[in-house]
């Protein structure tokens, strides 16, 4: 059997430098290696709703938004099938079957659920659409038989809830749905890369993220004004890595070549943080690398981003086309589903037959 990839992302705001490093920049890469028999990547719309059934134009405006930083990236509409999630409503049919399968109490030790639930203070009056959108995540990733899920770290629990559903679906009803394996980034720094302030979450509220399509004055001052070790004022003093959010940074984007062309009296990251620990480096020397590492890895995807933009109805037919392939290839895993489950009774010339032939016999003895 071959590789499947899925992996999406909901639409409630442009995409930043974390979802890049954690997930987009791995999902290029692993499109270019060919190594991919399909690959979906899914705006999902419908699971954004869930916590935003108030704001839908929220919703609505930021799909075009994520399409073009999925493009600006380089995922390329020719090896990559870039959908809309509510275009495709056989991840509903599949959500409502896989419920049976789910127990209430199960969806609330889903550690992000409970986590998120938290973040909104919904308390009480969760809505039962968020409650339940790890079933729907399982159905996104079950109807496309995913097997390679590239996420970030958050998505774990969700990614385990997914595979007890395959393991019981299948137990139940006869091997149909495929187990997909999750994909995390390899570089520790990506898992969760912090906001410029150093919190763990980056938010719009919090004006910490570094957007993919920021310009290069908006990058400038955020990696200027970054958080780095509170301890360490004067150049002399030793500076501490841990915790320090330009270190991160540059643990996530820094590539060797970089130190040829901007900072060549280092070799390498490790010697930059040797002095930086011994003392004497001081915090803007290293903000102004970051800041060109930066600019260097941005640049072509905001210009890319800015070509894309000249033709938006271009990229509207671009998720037009994928979410029409993409409900093609959910509509087959529905069938499979259904016959599975034996639900697919027109199509059961056995069921109909037997029915038949129990009620022939049945007039037979009244005769
Ligand atoms: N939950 C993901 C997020 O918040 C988005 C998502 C929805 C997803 N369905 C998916 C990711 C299926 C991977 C696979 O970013």
């Amino acid at each position: 059997m071959g590789k499947i990839m899925l992996t999406g992302d909901r639409p409630t705001g442009r995409l930043h430098v974390g979802h890049y490093v954690g997930s987009l920049k791995r999902r290029v890469e692993l499109q270019n290696t060919g190594e991919f028999d399909n690959i979906f990547v899914m705006i999902a719309d419908a699971q954004a709703l869930t916590d935003n059934a108030d704001n839908p134009e929220k919703v609505r405006q930021n799909i075009i938004e994520v399409a073009l930083d999925y493009l600006a990236c380089g995922l390329d509409p020719e090896k990559s099938t870039m959908f809309i999630q509510s275009q495709i409503p056989e991840l509903c049919e599949l959500s409502f079957y896989y419920m049976n399968l789910v127990t209430v109490s199960r969806l609330q030790r889903n550690p992000t659920v409970k986590s998120e639930i938290q973040m909104r203070n919904f308390d009480t009056s969760i809505p039962v659409g968020f409650f339940t959108y790890p079933i729907s995540q399982a159905a996104d990733i079950t109807a496309f038989k995913a097997t390679t899920v590239p996420v970030g770290e958050d998505q774990l629990p969700m990614l385990e809830q997914t595979k007890e559903i395959v393991r019981k679906f299948n137990s139940i009803y006869g091997d149909t749905l495929v187990e997909p394996e999750i994909l995390l980034p390899d570089n520790t720094a990506c898992l969760r890369l912090p906001g410029t302030d150093g919190k763990a979450k980056m938010s719009k509220s919090l004006n910490n993220c570094i957007y993919l399509s920021e310009e290069p004055d908006a990058i400038k001052q955020k990696v200027f004004s970054m958080f780095t070790d509170p301890t360490h004022i004067k150049v002399e003093d030793p500076g501490k890595l841990e915790g320090n959010t330009v270190f991160t940074y540059l643990d996530a984007f820094c590539r060797p070549e970089y130190f040829k062309e901007f900072l060549p009296d280092y070799e390498n990251l490790d010697e930059l943080k040797a002095h930086y620990t011994r003392g004497g480096l001081g915090d803007m020397k290293v903000k102004r690398f970051l800041n060109s590492v930066l600019q260097a890895e941005l640049e072509p995807i905001r210009n890319r981003r800015k070509e894309y933009q000249k033709d938006i109805p271009y990229v509207y037919e671009i998720l037009k086309k994928g979410s029409e392939k993409a409900e093609s290839v959910a509509a087959d895993t529905l069938r499979d589903v259904k016959e599975s489950m034996k639900i697919n009774y027109f199509e059961d010339q056995e069921l109909i037959n037997a029915q038949a032939e129990k009620f022939r016999e049945g007039e037979a003895k009244e005769a």
